[in-house]
């Protein structure tokens, strides 16, 4: 048996929105919290598996750093790190692609849907899913926070570890994705509650980001979607609209669904919307804070990736020891 150890990656992709925020960061926060055993990766090489501007994914990097820490991880209690310095991922990667068909990747729905536009597709977003495994078992990992979609790459990833151990005998565990139930509710679209929120929609104001200024916060919750009734009502099922904007104001300031509906009781939901808008602006006005004040130090940010680094490289060595040894290389 393998001691319990969490794995998250996060890719280095300009702005987090308040769905990635509560159904990850926020997690990793409480998980961090409570003493777990964790190494978050912020997965720059995946960032490269569409056309990237290499500027920007420099800056992306640091601003993410800065995302995270500002968020509360705490790079004493996490190992948090830059994927590419660790360079044992990639040869993980090769090793496991070795063992992995191409039958079994080009079967994933993930890389059907982002292929399906492209002409020309790069092989590293074929075997993506690929380095997902080797970022997980580098550190023999056994809970991966992850959210609904990225189920089946947990699935991939148990199988290359099931067929590595079969071949070359039991090296990696079986790692299991660690999905809480109710905290990882979805976030819907503020325009579309039939939809996600998700960074890939081309409307802004479906969503919120962390970066948002106040104004922008309030605007996009005041032309969020309900419906034609004005009461508040929290009815996921009926009134998914209102039913998020509840979440969210749930999330945001620890109360319960039903002490909000209370709450909000005597408000329709344009003014019920100002409040939520106040909600989440005043829990989002001292993280801004604190990133915008990290963003100004890139010499510290770089520091603590480099610690971040030297922890995680002394793992991926030893298992990349083990791992060339079974392969007789
Ligand atoms: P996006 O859909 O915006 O591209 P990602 O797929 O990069 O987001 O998601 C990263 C993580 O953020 C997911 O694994 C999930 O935990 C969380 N997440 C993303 N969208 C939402 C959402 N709408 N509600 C809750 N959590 C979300
Ligand atoms: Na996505």
């Amino acid at each position: 048996t393998y001691p319990r150890r969490i794995f998250s990656g996060i890719q280095p992709t300009g702005q987090i929105h308040l769905g990635n925020y509560l159904g990850a960061i926020a997690q990793w926060v409480k998980m961090q919290d409570n003493n777990e055993d964790m190494l978050i990766s912020i997965v720059d090489l995946h960032s490269m598996t569409l056309p990237h501007d290499p500027k920007q994914l420099e800056k992306n990097i640091l601003e993410m750093t800065a995302t995270l820490l500002g968020c509360g991880i705490d790079p004493e209690k996490v190992t948090l790190f830059q994927q590419s310095t660790v360079h044992q991922h990639t040869e993980l990667c090769w090793n496991l692609a070795c063992v992995a068909t191409m039958a079994r990747l080009a079967h994933l729905p993930c890389y059907k849907e982002k292929s399906a536009s492209l002409r020309d597709i790069p092989l590293g977003l074929f075997i993506y899913p690929v380095l997902q495994a080797a970022d997980i078992l580098l550190y023999k990992s056994t809970q991966v926070p992850v959210g609904e979609d990225q189920i089946q790459h947990i699935e991939l990833c148990q199988e290359l570890s099931r067929m590595f151990n079969n071949k070359f005998g039991q090296t990696f565990p079986h790692p299991h994705a660690l999905i809480t139930g109710a905290e990882y509710a979805r976030l819907r679209s503020l325009r579309d509650p039939s939809k996600k929120m998700s960074k890939s929609d081309p409307d802004p104001k479906s969503r919120i980001c962390l970066l948002d200024k106040p104004d922008n916060i309030l605007n996009n919750i005041k032309k969020a979607v309900t419906d034609f009734k004005s009461e508040v009502t929290y009815d996921p099922a009926e009134r998914l609209g209102v039913s998020n904007l509840i979440s969210i104001h749930s999330f945001v300031t620890n109360k319960s669904v039903e002490d909000i509906v209370l709450e909000a009781n005597n408000l329709n939901t344009g003014q019920y919307k100002l409040m939520v808008a106040d909600a989440v602006i005043s829990h989002f006005k001292p993280i801004q804070d604190k990133i915008a004040h990290l963003v100004e130090d890139p010499q510290y940010l770089l520091d603590v990736l480099k610690q971040g680094t030297e922890k995680a490289s002394v793992i991926a060595e030893k298992t990349t020891e083990e791992v060339r040894n079974k392969l007789g290389i």
